[in-house]
């Protein structure tokens, strides 16, 4: 078995997690709305990252809706001590499946006690407020109105720690200005580095890529492929083990549905990346890849 701890560990607020840890969005139905084709695998899938070593699982009400969390709450809870579940709030679904802004206070309160519900639990480890600016880009603008309208439910003691996703370095001090904040979701892989200046700029916080493997598009780089024979290992695992080399601070959801995968990526903590492969994989995110 994968020893995660090759990775090292990050601090969540009070918490500490395993770097390598899972992602749960693709386990609700295709468009990420409604129920998986197979409950029962995603219930193996969820059991065998935390069996695995997984301490960190990310995750959304509005997966499905509702539909991770109850999967997360039927194959886990009651929860192992050192299981830190993330969730955001700041979107809700139309019936059409798509993603919509739900970011007034009373929107974020109702998202909030909707997570507690389904995840079976008292208190929410970590919730990200995900700005809905671009959908996968971040776009300046206040975000005073509904982080204080967390930082309220954190007060009241239904949160224990706070992020912030999808945003700008302005809007990241804007938050740190309201409350702690111990997270940041953002798009980042190998291919997209819009985020390099803001990883290095918040180094004390936990900087977690969305999208680690490319997302709904599935990252393909020659460069990738090579590196990955040369080290007797997959593409993918290569995009994730760059991850963990590119910063102490990353912290990795990389998501999956299947078992197969999840065993493949979780084996990227125990791979290791030489100097020369790093600068070659660096060269992707420049557009100047050979
Ligand atoms: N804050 C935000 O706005 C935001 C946005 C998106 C996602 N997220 C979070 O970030 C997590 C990670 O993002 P993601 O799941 O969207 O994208 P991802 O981790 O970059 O990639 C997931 C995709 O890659 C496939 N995959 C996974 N492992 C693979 C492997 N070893 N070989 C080949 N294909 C593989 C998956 O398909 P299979 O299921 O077939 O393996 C799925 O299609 C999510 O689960 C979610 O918790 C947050």
């Amino acid at each position: 078995m994968t020893d995660l701890a090759a990775a090292s560990v990050f601090s969540l607020g009070d918490r500490t997690v395993n770097r390598m840890g899972y992602g749960a969005m693709q386990l609700a139905g295709p468009g990420v709305f409604g129920p998986p084709k197979d409950p029962a695998a995603a219930i193996a899938v969820l059991r065998e990252a935390v069996a695995s070593g997984v301490n960190h699982i990310d995750t959304s009400d509005f997966y499905g809706p509702h539909v991770t969390n109850r999967l997360i709450r039927e194959a886990l809870h009651p929860y192992p001590d050192d299981l830190v579940i993330v969730t955001k709030v700041g979107a809700a679904r139309g019936e059409d499946a798509s993603w919509l802004p739900a970011m007034a206070p009373a929107e974020l309160v109702s998202a909030v006690h909707d997570n507690l519900k389904n995840l079976g639990v008292d208190v929410l480890d970590v919730v990200n407020l995900r700005l809905m600016g671009k959908i996968h880009g971040p776009a300046e603008g206040s975000l005073e109105e509904p982080f204080t309208a967390l930082a309220e439910l954190q007060r009241q003691g239904l949160i224990r720690h706070l992020g912030v996703s999808n945003v700008t370095p302005v809007q990241v001090a804007q938050a740190r200005g309201i409350a702690e904040v111990v997270c940041v979701q953002n798009l980042y892989n190998v291919a997209h580095r819009d985020d390099d200046a803001l990883i290095e700029a918040f180094a004390d916080i936990a900087y977690v890529p969305f999208f680690p493997l490319g997302g709904f598009t599935p990252l393909q780089s020659s460069t990738l492929s090579e590196v990955a024979a040369e080290r007797g290992a997959t593409p993918m695992q290569v995009a994730l083990a760059w991850l963990l080399h590119r910063a102490p601070n990353i912290v990795l959801i990389p998501g999956t549905s299947s078992i197969g995968h999840l065993r493949e990526n979780l084996a990227a903590a125990e791979l290791a990346l030489p100097d020369a492969a790093l600068a070659r994989l660096n060269a992707i995110g420049k557009g100047d890849e050979r």
